[in-house]
């Protein structure tokens, strides 16, 4: 079992001070010694984790934010190929490289197989020299349970469950079994809960304090693949019968959010609160995929239910991202794709995020996507390198993100990796940048030659951003974000753009620049360097953040004229 240390920079707060606090207190009213410590043994240390507060999402203002150990918390992350983290030789000499990146989160993938190799015998040696090994570089961990499903296949589950193909039935397609396991099976759905269950009660004994371990992924891109639905015969019958009330009654509640194409298609096909899926959804593969995300949603919200009856820290699901040409099927189908995220919200509440795997190249299209009806940005997966150092700024600025994770990264953790640049610059920034995503005051954006320029209001002003230009040379790309500090005063981060100021309403005095000034955070203290107001920013003519290296400047702006 691992051992439970304190992490290098502070540990939950007021945990051990916070007891003492309250010895002395009690010490000095009512209590003797001999009462107090007995009053110390009979609380459990369960109960006293309870009392400090767990990793939770919470809204904040524009934002909604993972909060840590009372604070808000960015994850600067990176998620581990599939198999690393099954071996801890193999993941020795990784903790390191990872920390030199700058991540302070691994996404670390642990198996049903591993933790429950024969039924009801758990082994959770693993869990416990992950959390060592975590701890002993700095690091959290958000754990992906790869358990049922894992890219639609059911590779991961536990021998003992794929033998039983009577008890854990499989999806059919075209008359045949295949090696995905069926959502409706009940055995199958229980006995992974048991397994959750298992999982998430022994973190909360050997993490409840730590928090180590800030959150879950359930299951890893579901879906069935290779058809549009299971035609098992528990599926045919369902499908065959009534679309469940609960459903229905979703979506007419729901109606104004809904997404734009799930209620189109209901609504062509008349808006029914009642009848089977094809009368209700029309008779294509979209009621395939729905009927499907239903039955994945039903069994993945009860398995998360299960898990955080344990241990209730926040818990999300993953999605395969396809566009909405492609039949269900090509791509997992019932996967919580924007257009059935409703339908994955009917069945249950227990799952906190739905996040993409975002590798498709309209990176901004499909993050606006994903941050909407109450449903944060939440990277668990996407590109990284020189597009990660970019797209990171956009996640985090411009739609708040809670979490940013290249995949694989593992094989692409080094110090010349453009995208440690960038987490190691966030990092300095990031108390400030929590604040402003609460405020609402901060904007993200990533510039190439097709999008060259864009504006944003805020604080007063209209600020245009485009591709740094000096000398007459127009850079390919920029990246960063630009906050407002205060009134005529900006924060900005990142490489190869300039912004230049027009105050609203623009009858007024024109904006001149008082003062660019760059430097670097250290321990949230702002440390300038030099004073930048020659051929840096045009002679003060706009903000400028040279290409080929990351920079902060404070730009603080003046009125004149009429
Ligand atoms: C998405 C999956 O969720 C991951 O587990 C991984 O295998 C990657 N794709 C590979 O690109």
């Amino acid at each position: 079992m691992g051992t439970v240390r304190s992490r290098p920079t502070g540990g939950p707060s007021g945990s051990r001070s916070h007891v003492l606090d309250c010895v002395t207190v009690m010490r000095t009213r009512v209590f003797s010694l001999p009462i107090l410590l007995l009053l110390l043994v009979f609380i459990q240390p369960g109960a006293r984790a309870q009392q400090t507060s767990l990793p939770h999402l919470e809204k904040r203002g524009a934002a909604t934010q993972l909060i840590v150990d009372g604070k808000p918390f960015l994850m600067l992350g990176g998620e581990l190929h599939n198999s690393s983290a099954s071996s801890l030789e193999y993941m020795k000499p990784i903790w390191p490289k990872l920390q030199a990146l700058g991540l302070n989160t691994v996404f670390t993938p642990l198996s049903w197989e591993l933790i429950e190799p024969r039924e009801g015998t758990f082994d959770f040696s693993l869990v416990d020299g992950l959390l060592d090994q975590a701890r002993a570089a700095n690091e959290h961990i958000v754990f992906l349970w790869l358990a049922s499903w894992k890219n639609g296949m059911s590779s991961y589950a536990p021998v003992w469950v794929k033998e039983d193909t009577r008890r854990f039935p499989r999806v059919m397609e075209f008359g045949r079994e295949v090696e995905i396991l069926s959502p409706l099976g009940k055995a199958t759905e229980q006995a992974d809960e048991h397994a959750f269950a298992a999982l998430m009660s022994h973190i909360k004994q050997v993490d409840g304090r730590e928090h180590t371990v800030l959150m879950m992924q359930v299951e890893n891109e579901v879906g069935v693949l290779g058809d549009s639905r299971d035609h098992s015969p528990a599926a045919n019958a369902a499908f065959d019968g009534e679309v469940p009330a609960r459903l229905t009654a979703y979506l007419q509640a729901h109606r104004a959010t809904l997404y734009h194409s799930l209620r189109e298609l209901w609504d062509a096909n008349g808006d029914k609160t009642s009848g089977t899926w094809t009368e209700v959804f029309g008779n294509t593969q979209r009621a395939d995929e729905i009927f499907m995300a239903w039955q994945y949603a039903s069994y993945i919200q009860a398995v998360t239910a299960a898990g955080k009856a344990e241990y209730n820290i926040p818990m999300y699901a993953n999605t395969w991202l396809e566009g909405e040409t492609n039949p269900p099927g090509q791509y997992p189908s019932g996967c919580p794709e924007p257009r059935v995220i409703d339908v994955w919200k009917a069945a249950g509440a227990s799952i906190d995020i739905y996040a993409p795997d975002l590798y498709a190249p309209d990176f901004i299209a499909w993050s606006r996507r994903f941050h909407r009806s109450g449903n944060p940005l939440f990277l668990a997966e996407t590109r990284g390198r020189a597009a990660g150092a970019a797209n990171v700024f956009y996640a985090l600025g411009e739609e708040a993100g809670i979490s940013f994770s290249p995949f694989g990264i593992d094989s692409e953790a080094s110090e010349t990796d453009p995208l440690a640049d960038s987490y190691h610059l966030i990092a300095e920034i990031e108390p400030l940048l929590l604040v402003h995503q609460s405020a609402g005051d901060v904007h993200g954006f990533v510039l190439d030659r097709e999008h060259s320029t864009v504006d944003f209001t805020m604080n007063g002003y209209t600020l245009h951003v485009g591709l740094e230009r000096s000398f007459g040379q127009q850079t390919e790309t920029g990246f960063g974000l630009i906050m407002a500090l205060g009134k005529n005063e900006f924060l900005g981060a990142g490489e190869g753009f300039m912004v230049t100021f027009t105050p609203r309403p623009e009858s007024g005095p024109q904006a001149g620049i008082a003062a660019v000034v760059e430097g670097k955070y250290e321990n949230g203290q702002w440390i300038p360097g030099r004073r930048l107001n020659g051929d840096e920013n045009d002679q003060g003519g706009h903000g400028q953040f040279p290409p080929r290296g990351e920079t902060i400047e404070r730009i603080t702006l003046y009125g004149y004229g009429q």
